[in-house]
């Protein structure tokens, strides 16, 4: 019997590759798009891809990778700026944009067209952040990307939907992966996302993992359009 097939951005990352590891546990094909590889697995092929590259993206036609009857495609690159928002520069904010939201849009869009033509079903999974929900101080670029993601997120769900291809995003909150590592070596940072915490730790990719599982799941039919929270309670209240 082939193998599902599952396409992953960001593969080499602290998120995607503990994605891409559970789906090769679960015997999926892995396609991971990433600019740097350390995956090394018979069923994971790299695909080498700078997703600031749009042109060559809008043309990523997914023609070279045989979408079965049940394929998923999950977004899970994503970069973050630190830049106080008077100082943020064109260039910075089309680069997060291009990253965070149209290599999503370009990639899902293309997917979608070649589920469609072979009327074939699948489930895209958008990985977004709490920063999607709520305002952080300098990060105006990657809140406002975020933000527009889970719009995508919904619109795609809507398009699609009818014809079985699903689309859900997560958000998590603070994850300690490589775009996060330098806050746990920061007590005066470690003690504002403490704060902010109504957990008694910080996440692990694993965590994402057990959503995107989820929602990968062909039997998740009828969750569509949604956005799974999984951040320790960071957006549920805060303290008075
Ligand atoms: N770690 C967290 O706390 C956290 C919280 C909320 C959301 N997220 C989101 O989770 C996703 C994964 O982040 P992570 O924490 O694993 O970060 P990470 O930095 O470990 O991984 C990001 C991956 O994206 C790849 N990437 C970045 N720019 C690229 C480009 N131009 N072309 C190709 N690949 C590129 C990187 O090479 C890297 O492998 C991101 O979308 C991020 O915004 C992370």
């Amino acid at each position: 019997m082939s193998k599902n097939i599952a396409v992953v951005t960001g593969s080499n990352g602290g998120i995607g590759q503990a994605i891409v590891n559970s789906l090769l546990d679960k015997n999926y094909k892995v396609y991971g798009l990433d600019r740097e590889n350390d995956i090394h697995h018979d069923s994971f092929e790299f695909i080498e891809a700078d997703l600031k590259n749009l042109n060559a993206l809008n043309d990523f036609s997914f023609n070279n990778i045989s979408l079965g009857d049940y394929s998923l495609l999950i977004n899970a690159a994503g970069i973050r700026e630190i830049v106080p928002l008077l100082d943020l520069s064109l260039d910075t904010w089309s680069d997060v944009f291009s990253v965070n939201i149209t290599a999503p849009f370009l990639l899902s869009r293309n997917f979608c067209r070649k589920l469609v033509a072979q009327k074939s079903e699948g489930s895209i999974v958008n990985i977004a952040s709490v920063s999607g929900m709520l305002a952080e101080p300098e990060r105006t670029a990657y809140v406002s990307s975020k933000h527009a993601l889970l719009g995508m997120t919904k619109q795609f769900a809507l398009e699609f939907g009818r014809q079985g291809i699903r689309c859900n995003s997560v958000s998590p909150a603070i994850t300690r992966t490589g775009m996060t590592e330098h806050y746990f070596h920061d007590p005066d940072i470690m003690e504002k996302i403490n704060r902010g915490l109504y957990a008694p730790r910080t996440g692990e990719p694993q965590d994402i993992v057990a959503v995107v599982n989820l929602l990968a799941d062909k039997n998740s039919q009828f969750i569509n359009g949604a956005n799974f929270v999984v951040d320790g309670g960071w957006t549920c209240g805060k303290d008075l």
